[in-house]
């Protein structure tokens, strides 16, 4: 068990209590050919609502020209750090089919498969850190996504790095604060 392991009140699956969201990733490590197949077999067989899967995913490995195009579209401190991943991943929602329907539930059949793709990452030992802090923007004109593709989310795939020393302080320690979530209580009603 390793101190970011979470602490539960239940028992849970291995591959999600070990899950977290590390910034310190190993700039030397890199995918081995078909290494990341089985994370997108996972996303692809979440649920959906009627099926429709409205999810597209790009991924570029670092040294890429896509990868590169990525790392330039992330803002803030994310600049700082997702760099040294193996590997960036764009998480696509497609919002409405091609007559113009809206999909209502496309955000939410995205997040689903990415938790499948992450659960699925962490039991392979590939660590994924999702990330809000980007220009959908840019990203949409580097890739052409269609009127109706967003990028919702990208994240950093990798292993880990024996040291955070060469992040910055405020980032060196949150890898190693300790990790909170808000208790059982709060979050369910038990309906009587
Ligand atoms: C939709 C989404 C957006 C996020 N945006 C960022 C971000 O821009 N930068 C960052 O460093 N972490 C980001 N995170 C990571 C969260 O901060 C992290 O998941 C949360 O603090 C819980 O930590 P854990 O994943 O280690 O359990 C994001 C996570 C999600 C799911």
């Amino acid at each position: 068990m390793s101190p970011r392991t979470a602490q539960t009140s239940a028992p849970i699956l291995e591959s999600l209590s070990n899950r977290w969201s590390p910034r310190a990733f190993d700039a030397n490590h890199e995918f081995p050919e078909g290494a990341l197949r089985g994370i997108f077999e996972a996303a692809r067989w979440a649920p959906s609502a009627n099926n429709v899967q409205p999810w597209h995913f790009i991924v570029a490995r670092r040294g890429t020209e896509g990868f590169a195009q990525i790392a330039e579209s992330l803002v803030g401190f994310n600049q700082a750090w997702a760099g040294s991943a193996s590997a960036l991943l764009v998480a696509v929602a497609e919002t409405a089919d091609e007559e113009g329907n809206a999909r209502p539930w496309a955000h939410y059949d995205l997040g689903q498969a990415m938790a499948h793709l992450s659960v699925q990452a962490q039991s392979e030992g590939i660590y994924v850190h999702q990330m809000g802090g980007f220009d959908p923007a840019a990203l949409k004109a580097a890739f052409n996504l269609g009127e109706n593709q967003v990028a919702v989310t990208v994240s950093t795939l990798g292993t880990i790095a024996e040291s955070a020393d060469h992040l910055p302080e405020m980032l060196q320690e949150r890898e190693t604060a300790p990790r909170e979530r808000r208790p059982l209580e709060d979050i369910v009603t038990i309906a009587a």
